[in-house]
């Protein structure tokens, strides 16, 4: 039997990001009485646009602010119950061209989280961590488990690495009640266009060719960001403490069959595909067998990728000042307007 706690008041990190401000979306929507601070630096990714509904809600604060400022953390995790930790570098491909922050945010900010729940009398703690963790996989490999074996590849997934070992160091070693997911690639709103489904689409509106890396027969699994937070959801509330999830999409697709459903969708023809070089160290395949959250918590995925995919695109073409704002580079600006800085 399933229970849920009735009242919560969370410290999201890296809310303003595209998990993060779905996922306070959701935890506002379902949960009435449900408080959230959203701690994020507004780094690129970074948009305050994404959560513009929310300015007036009573439930909710933002803070801006570094994930490593180990004193504003610790101040921040003294006001919460639950820490949920988004705040993260994300893009393999920045990665790859500098990896600096990558160390700083994603191992060094994780670190100071840790140091702040511990410090505030173990707080509860979830980290959101991806399946890039595991490596790469050739066809015919058995998905990703729980009990794979880490082995990152990019400075990204290698930071993300560090990150979930840290985790877990907390609850074999201070007994800090921590649980993480492993996750497959996220689509949906409020996507930053610099990931392969959001800039596609940007790019075919725009009437832009779209840059297909290597031969496009590298596989992802995509999974609606919605079905993802409510796997959150259901961590933070029936998760066994100190255990790690795998949540994934079902749906293994490369990169060829994505770009041609989207050229479909958006009535465009091959023409408008640019093969380029491909990604360093690209990763060939990543799948992830979602058994264990199936069995014990009840997840899985609902929304199917087709009609995930056509209302991802229908949100896109609805809703062209939030993604030109960012292509134009003055999504940047709406922070200063909002609070006057
Ligand atoms: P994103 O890049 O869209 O958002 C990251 C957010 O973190 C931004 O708002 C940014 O301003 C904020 N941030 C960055 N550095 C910070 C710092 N030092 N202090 C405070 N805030 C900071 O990322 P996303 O795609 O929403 O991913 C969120 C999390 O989910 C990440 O931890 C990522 O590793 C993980 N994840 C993502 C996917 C995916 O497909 N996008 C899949 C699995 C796991
Ligand atoms: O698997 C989970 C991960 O998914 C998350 O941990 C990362 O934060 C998230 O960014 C995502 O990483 P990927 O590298 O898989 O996503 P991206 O959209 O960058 O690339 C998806 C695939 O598409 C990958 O094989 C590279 C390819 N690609 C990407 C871009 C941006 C292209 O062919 N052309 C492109 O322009």
């Amino acid at each position: 039997m399933l229970h849920a706690t009735c009242y919560m008041k969370l410290l999201v990190t890296g809310g303003a990001g595209f998990i993060g401000s779905n996922f306070i979306h959701y935890i506002l929507k379902k949960y009435p009485d449900y408080e959230v601070v959203n701690l994020d630096v507004l780094t690129y990714a970074g948009n305050l646009e994404n959560l513009k509904d929310l300015e007036n809600n009573s439930r909710y604060r933002f803070v801006k602010g570094d994930i490593a400022d180990y004193a504003l953390v610790n101040k921040l995790a003294g006001e919460v119950d639950t820490i949920v930790h988004f705040a993260a570098e994300s893009h393999v491909d920045r990665s790859i061209l500098d990896s600096k922050a990558f160390i700083e945010t994603n191992i060094v900010g994780t670190h100071a989280l840790l140091e702040a729940a511990r410090g505030n009398g173990n707080k509860r703690f979830h980290h959101i961590s991806t399946d890039e963790v595991f490596g790469s996989l050739e066809t015919g490999d058995p998905a990703f488990n729980e009990k794979t074996p880490y082995d990152p590849r990019s400075p990204y997934s290698a930071s993300k690495a560090s990150s979930d070992h840290l985790v877990r160091s907390y609850f074999h070693t201070f007994g800090l009640p921590i649980t993480i997911s492993n996750c497959s690639n996220n689509y949906g709103p409020y996507h930053f266009p610099e990931k392969i489904i959001p800039l596609f689409i940007t790019n075919l509106i725009e009437g832009k060719k779209v840059p297909l890396y290597g031969n496009g027969m590298n596989v992802r699994d995509w999974l609606h960001v919605e079905d993802h937070c409510r796997a959150i959801d259901m961590i933070i509330h029936n998760g066994v403490i100190g255990d790690t999830y795998c949540i994934g999409g079902n749906a293994e697709k490369t990169n060829k069959e994505i770009t041609y459903k989207i050229l479909e969708l958006m009535g465009k023809g091959e023409e408008s595909i640019e093969f380029v070089a491909d990604r360093k160290g690209h990763d060939q395949r990543y799948a992830i067998d979602f058994s264990k959250i199936k069995q014990e918590l009840g997840w899985e995925p609902t929304i199917a990728f087709e009609d995930g995919l056509q209302q991802t695109m229908q949100w896109y073409q609805d809703n062209p000042e939030w993604w030109t704002n960012i292509k134009n580079g003055s999504y940047q600006e709406y922070y200063k307007k909002q609070y006057g800085e």
